[in-house]
Parts: structure tokens; C-alpha cells; sequence
């Protein structure tokens, strides 16, 4: 095979397209609603720390080995995987890393569409002037109402694996990125008006504090093990996402600023978030730990309050849905690619059964929430079991297993020629694909595992 090759799905107008594709893949739920919500949980500055330092060390080397990866291969992660293994004589098998991504995917998109449906809803609530006032009890029950209601959950899950599907079935170069453009810029500034809101509730500095302030005390192997995971989770890497939009990427872009200004706007937009709910939280003495529910018990406490509340409302829950968008399509495309080149099925189709299927895992994730609350494996909820089989451990094996390959399997000439990088900036990342990476998430695996 020409190592020239072009995908068959299509092509990244320019490099520009990619980076707001990608950005829109990482920039989602995970930045807004999970980062506040796990780093409330897990204590605040030590936690916030360990996830920063696993962007750098870990996120960054193995998002440049997803593209580089995926660029080379040219194809869906499985076909890629086995792509790479033929060229470096390794053995085949290795695209079994392909099939735990899509897998990953399957998974990741069940839980995440209940969670965008949330969203969804929350712009009507915002639209109907639901949170004026803004009192916090008030909010908090008209969160408790909605999520004890497994039909509206399933009525809003459905909603957006539908819009999902339709974007799927029509490709890579479809409106979405031409949408991005637009609504990544909005997004942020909005998320910066939220900021501005909270600095005038008296605990901006407070809520700086719980967020920066680093106390190890409050941390322990579970934490770490958590914030590693959304390092991965919040990057989109560990199952293909990356590496699929990687193959559609053109030739000669430099894979390694690319990947810095994905990993740097998502990083951004995460600490805005927090930056803009712990005052709130502070402010209204709620619990940081109170879960999943966060965002959506303190900012439309922030909306309820400020004039024209509603109208900030709706557009902030309207970007959300379109941020989680950009990112359930690159949940779902390994799959769609894959069905597309091995079962000769058109996008369409494809996109139709792998929608079926996630749409089903999602209905018992809805249960989770009221109906089946009670029912927990390893006591966890369905929706935490997911959670944590994806983001814990999913993520974090198909990352480390992206490591060994880029560091250890492939040949240097090829992942150099691929990513046109020279001297030490190459030397840096394949040192930190090779052993860095490979080795912070053995050691955090093993710690877990209480081994030391
Ligand atoms: N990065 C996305 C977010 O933060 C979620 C995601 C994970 C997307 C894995 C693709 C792959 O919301």
C-alpha cells in the first residue's frame, strides 16, 4: 500500500477545519459538565493538579501519536491498527486496539447522549423562565423532578441520538464544522460572562481557592486514577476518535501544533467552567460533591439572577448541546468508518445501526437515574459503571496501548516522516510516547490495584 493514500471517506478541507473538527470533538460535556462536577467530588486543587499534569505528560504525546497514526493509516482505527502492524511487521493483532475503541465509543455515546439530553431540556426550562428568582432550592428540585422522570430522559436522549445520526449519516465535510466555527468562539464567551457573574458573588476567591490550591491529603489512588481517565476522556483519546479524524487529515500539516492547540483550548475552556460554577456552589452553600447534577443545580442559579437570565440561558445550554454534538460524532465515527469499509454498508446505514444500538444502552443509563437506582454492580450505577469501565480504564489501556505502538512497534523513520518533526522536538516525544506515558499510567494502574 502507497503510504500517499487518501482516505476513502473524504478529506479535511484544510487544516483549519481539522483543528475545529478535533477542538470540537474535545470541547464537550466532558470540560462543562464532568470536569466541575469530578473535581467537586474529588477535593478540589490536588486533583485538579494531577489532571493538568496528565494533560501534559500523558494527553499531548499520545493526542500527537493518535493523529500521526491515524493520518498514516489512512483509514478507521481497526483497519489503521492492522494497517501500521503489516508496515512495522508487528504482529496483527494490534487492531484489536481498533475494536476496544469502537467499543469504547458504543459506550461512552449511551451515557453521554443522556447526559447532552439534559442539556436539551434545559433549554426549554431556560426558555420557559423556569429559573427566574433563582433560588436554590428551587433549582435543585426542578432537577430532582427532571431526572426522576425516566420518560422525559429517554424523550431528550432520543432527540439527540437522533441529531446525531442525521449529522453522521452525512459525512465528514457535512455543516457541522462550518457550525463550529461559530459556536466554539460563542461558547467561550459566554463561558466568560459566567466568570464575570461569579466574581460578583463575593466567593469568586474562594471558589479560585478549592480549585488551585492543591491539599494531597484529599486525595487518594481513586482520584488519581479519575483524573488521569478525563485527561483522556476530555481529550477525546484512548479509542480512535482522534485517530479517525486523523486519517482524514491532509498531508504536510504539522500534527504536533495541532495537537497543542486542541489539548490548550480544551484545557481553557474545562478551568473556565470550574471557574465559573465553584463560586456559585460557594456562594449558595452547596455541596462541590454533589455529583452529576452539578452544573445543572448552580448556573441556572447564575441565570435566575441576572437580567436577561433567560435569554443567556438558552444560548448557553443551546452551545452546550452543540459542544456535546461535535463530540458524540466523533464517539460513534471509528464505528460508522469501519462499517462503511469492511460491511459495504453507506454512511447512512451505518450510522442508522450503530444509533440503534447506542440508543438502547442509553435507555437503561435513563434508569439509572430513577427506576433502577437501586440496582448497582460493584456497587456502582449503570451510569457509574460505564462511566468508570470507559473513562477509568477503557481510555486510559487504549491510550497506553497507543504509546507502546507509536514508541515501541513503529519505526522511528515512519512516525518521523509522518510527523515532520526533527532533532529534540522529536526526541521529546517519542522519549515521552516511549516511556513517560506508557509508564504514569502503569504506575497510577498499580496504585489502584494497591500494589504500593
Ligand atoms: N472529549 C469529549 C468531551 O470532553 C468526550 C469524548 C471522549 C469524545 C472520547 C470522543 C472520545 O466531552
Amino acid at each position: 500500500m502507497s503510504v500517499s493514500k487518501k482516505s476513502i471517506h473524504g478529506e479535511w478541507s484544510s487544516r483549519f477545519t481539522f483543528i475545529l473538527a478535533a477542538t470540537g470533538s474535545a470541547v464537550g460535556l466532558g470540560n462543562i459538565w464532568k470536569f466541575p462536577y469530578i473535581t467537586g467530588e474529588n477535593g478540589g486543587g490536588a486533583f485538579v493538579l494531577v489532571y493538568l499534569l496528565c494533560v501534559l505528560a500523558i494527553g499531548i504525546p499520545i493526542m500527537i501519536a493518535e493523529i500521526m497514526m491515524g493520518r498514516r493509516g489512512r483509514q478507521s482505527p481497526i483497519n489503521t491498527m492492522q494497517f501500521l502492524a503489516e508496515e512495522a511487521s508487528a504482529d496483527k493483532r494490534w487492531h484489536f486496539l481498533g475494536w476496544m475503541g469502537v467499543l469504547a465509543g458504543f459506550l461512552i455515546l449511551s451515557y453521554y447522549s443522556v447526559i447532552a439530553g439534559w442539556a436539551l431540556s434545559y433549554v426549554l426550562k431556560a426558555f420557559l423562565g423556569s429559573f427566574s428568582g433563582g433560588d436554590s432550592e428551587h433549582i435543585k428540585s426542578l432537577f430532582d423532578q427532571f431526572i426522576a422522570s425516566p420518560w422525559q430522559l429517554i424523550f431528550w436522549h432520543t432527540v439527540f441520538m437522533v441529531a446525531t445520526m442525521v449529522i453522521v449519516a452525512r459525512g465528514v465535510s457535512g455543516g457541522l464544522e462550518k457550525a463550529v466555527r461559530f459556536l466554539m468562539p460563542a461558547l467561550f464567551v459566554i463561558l466568560l460572562l459566567l466568570v464575570g457573574y461569579a466574581m460578583t458573588t463575593g466567593f469568586y476567591e474562594q471558589g479560585l481557592e478549592f480549585m488551585f490550591d492543591p491539599d494531597f491529603s484529599k486525595i487518594d489512588g481513586d482520584a488519581i486514577l479519575t483524573a488521569m481517565g478525563h485527561a483522556f476522556f476530555t481529550l477525546s483519546l484512548g479509542m480512535g476518535a482522534i485517530m479517525v479524524y486523523g486519517s482524514y487529515l491532509p498531508k504536510h500539516v504539522s500534527v504536533a501544533q495541532t495537537a497543542l492547540y486542541i489539548a490548550g483550548a480544551d484545557t481553557i475552556v474545562a478551568l473556565l467552567a470550574g471557574m465559573a460554577i465553584f463560586p456559585i456552589v460557594f456562594a449558595n452553600g452547596l455541596e462541590p460533591g454533589s455529583g452529576p447534577g452539578l452544573i445543572f443545580q448552580t448556573l441556572p442559579i447564575a441565570f435566575g439572577n441576572m437580567t436577561a437570565g433567560w435569554l443567556f440561558g438558552v444560548m448557553f445550554f443551546v452551545l452546550l448541546v452543540f459542544a456535546a454534538l461535535s463530540s458524540s460524532i466523533s464517539l460513534i465515527e471509528p464505528a460508522v468508518a469501519w462499517l462503511v469499509e469492511n460491511k459495504d454498508m453507506s454512511r447512512r446505514t451505518a450510522s442508522i445501526w450503530s444509533g440503534i444500538v447506542t440508543w438502547l444502552v442509553g435507555v437503561a443509563v435513563a434508569f439509572s437515574f430513577n427506576i433502577w437506582s437501586e440496582i448497582t454492580v460493584f456497587d456502582k450505577s449503570v451510569f457509574d459503571l460505564l462511566d468508570y469501565l470507559t473513562a477509568n480504564l477503557m481510555l486510559p489501556i487504549g491510550g497506553f496501548c497507543i504509546a507502546v505502538f507509536s514508541g515501541w512497534v513503529m519505526k522511528k523513520e515512519h512516525s518521523q516522516e509522518e510527523l515532520e518533526l526533527f532533532g529534540l522536538t522529536y526526541d521529546l516525544w517519542h522519549y515521552l510516547v516511549k516511556f513517560i506515558a506508557p509508564a504514569a499510567v502503569f504506575i497510577v494502574f498499580l496504585h489502584v490495584l494497591g500494589v504500593f
